[in-house]
């Protein structure tokens, strides 16, 4: 550890510890002690085992599924640290759940991702540190500073290595399109992109491919797969105008409901996603062609440099050394 790394504590709730033992390895400091346990209710105690007065707090928790459950240990967490006294305290959310309700589509609906930054600032939370926010303007339901860092570094470092020379990049839907023309800049590759409407939270109909496939190697970016009903009708939709091999790059692989037979029956080369959100075991042995690679580096650098209160965003284009894939599954989270 070094010298002005001495005053920063991390701690890892329990969703995703293989990732946060990654990212405190990358860190080089070992993990915040705490005890949680819960009370025969089923209500939650922290009890943090080890001073952090006036220390530079980072508490990761990605608030997957059980969002609920995640979310509110994340919460008691802040509380606890905020009454220990802590300095500064970051929360640190690799999948920041509950994004995709982000304005009102109907009457009498709730927005749950300014609800989630409320809880957040209102639990004590002094900033946040979070990983591609389903939309980038829910940086502003906050009122304390936000750092949403990209995977595309991690994910670009991996299909760069393919080298790819007949690459074109489908965004699903028009929400992807930024994202995917900065995978095609870097990748050279050209664009198309898939008029996809959604008709509930699980189906969703593409009705046109706007753009060229025919012949060619196709990555599909998107920012989470939940049901793969967007992944599984888009392939299908390349295949059907002529794609030759097709790949998936996401950054949260949510995977629930159907998203694994869909996939399994989607005409997909690899899907190549990232350990934002712990990979359920049953995923990881039902995929053969899924591929993890890992933000811990990435996250790592960006909890370091907020520490020592260096750039963050310089990390967007980074070409720092990244973990090689681990096909499959997470063999250390196995
Ligand atoms: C949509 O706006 C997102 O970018 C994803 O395409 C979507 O959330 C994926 O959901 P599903 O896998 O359920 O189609």
């Amino acid at each position: 550890m070094k010298e002005n790394e001495a005053n920063m504590v991390f701690f890892c709730g329990r969703n995703n510890p293989a990732l946060g033992n990654k990212i405190a390895g990358y860190l080089g400091i070992s993990q915040g002690k705490a005890r949680i346990s819960e009370f025969p209710d089923g209500e939650l105690i922290i009890k943090l085992e080890e001073n952090i007065r006036g220390r530079d707090v980072f508490i990761m928790q990605p608030t997957s599924s059980p969002a609920n459950d995640n979310l509110m240990e994340l919460l008691i967490y802040i509380d606890c640290a905020r009454r220990a006294s802590a300095e500064r305290i970051t929360a640190v959310i690799p999948y920041f759940g509950y994004a995709r309700q982000d304005r009102k589509d109907e009457g009498r609906t709730p927005i749950t991702a300014k609800l989630c930054a409320n809880l957040l600032a209102t639990a004590g939370a002094d900033r946040v540190l979070v990983m591609d926010l389903h939309a980038n303007q829910i940086q502003g339901f906050f009122d304390i500073p936000v750092d949403n860092l990209g995977a595309e570094p991690v994910l670009r470092a991996y299909f760069a290595s393919k080298e790819f020379k007949d690459l074109v990049l489908v965004s699903p839907d028009v929400g992807n399109i930024k994202r995917a023309r900065r995978f095609a800049e870097h990748l050279e590759g050209k664009m198309a992109i898939i008029d996809k409407r959604r008709i509930s939270g699980t189906e969703i109909i593409n009705q046109n491919l706007i753009g060229t496939v025919k012949g060619k190697t196709v990555l599909m970016i998107d920012d989470i797969i939940a049901t793969g009903g967007t992944t599984s009708e888009s392939a299908k939709l390349c295949k059907e105008h002529g794609a030759k091999k097709i790949y998936v790059g996401a950054t949260h692989g949510v995977f629930c409901g159907p998203a694994v037979q869909r996939l399994q029956e989607a005409p997909i080369d690899e899907i190549v996603i990232t350990d934002t959100v712990p990979l359920k075991d049953k995923v990881a042995k039902s995929l053969d062609n899924l591929v993890v690679m890992s933000v811990a580096n990435l996250m790592g650098e960006a909890i370091r440099r907020i520490h020592n209160n260096d750039s963050v965003s310089s990390l967007f284009n980074s070409t720092m050394n990244f973990e090689l894939p681990f096909i499959g599954k997470d063999k250390n989270n196995s």
